[in-house]
């Protein structure tokens, strides 16, 4: 597995939300962690700082406390903004269809509110799976620049290549990041860190239907200008 081709591996990857109740063994994990700390970054500063969970009481506690915040009708509680606050076509349509197709695999009413909140707290319970990494930045490498923010977003997709590479399955949080003032409360993390992203990883339900989507991509000139 640890040779799987690189090309193999990235259009392979695929965001999984339904995981073996089974933990990742610890060497798995620092495996995917030395990996990933290979990602290239801006004078090599290596900005990422990432808390590795899988202390089930922890996760649990985590999703509790994002769960109890909202379901009380609390707002966004977060570090950083991640979605943009204005959806401009062709984005929005994009991010329209994307959760249109998942919806529809799995029989959800696209305007049925509660059965996509039941869906989107999955997020909350970590898709059943037992290891999570939460990558945080030290706010001053933000205060003004995106570079670092670059850098994080080079190691989130290393981190799932890694977990592809060893035969494993994950999904990127951006759900997280919305509630990551709640989750730093809850780990006990400095308030001069900011909560990017998380990503769970695991071990994929194979049998699961929601793990079978991928959604598709827009072709390549809706993306590329090529200069030639
Ligand atoms: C930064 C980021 C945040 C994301 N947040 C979530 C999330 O909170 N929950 C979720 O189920 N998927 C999340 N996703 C997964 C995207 O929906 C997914 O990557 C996209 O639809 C493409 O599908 P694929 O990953 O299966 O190729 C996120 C992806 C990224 C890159």
């Amino acid at each position: 597995m640890e040779s799987m081709n690189v090309i193999d591996a990235i259009k392979g990857r695929a965001s999984k939300r339904k995981f073996l109740n089974k933990s990742v063994p610890k060497e798995t994990i620092e495996k995917i962690l030395e990996a990933a700390a290979m990602t290239p970054s801006g004078a090599n500063m290596q900005p990422w700082t990432v808390y590795s969970v899988s202390n089930q009481e922890m996760l649990t506690s985590i999703g509790d406390a994002i769960i109890a915040h909202i379901d009380a009708g609390g707002d966004v509680d977060q570090h950083v903004q991640y979605y943009p606050l204005n959806w401009i076509n062709p984005y929005k349509k994009r991010r329209i269809l994307t959760g249109a197709g998942l919806y529809k695999l799995m029989e959800v009413d696209r305007h049925d509110d509660d059965a996509r909140q039941k869906m989107w707290f999955d997020n909350y319970r970590w898709f059943g799976a037992q290891n999570v990494f939460f990558v945080y930045v030290e706010n001053e490498l933000i205060n003004g620049a995106q570079g670092p923010l670059i850098d994080c977003g080079a190691y989130m997709q290393n981190l799932m290549l890694a977990t592809e590479g060893y035969g494993l399955g994950s999904v990127p949080q951006g759900s997280t990041t919305e509630y990551g003032k709640i989750i730093s409360k809850v780990m006990g993390v400095p308030d001069n860190y900011s909560l990017l992203y998380s990503v769970v990883v695991g071990f994929e339900d194979k049998d699961a239907k929601i793990n079978t989507y991928q959604p598709k991509r827009v072709k390549m000139s809706d993306t590329v200008t090529f200069i030639d």
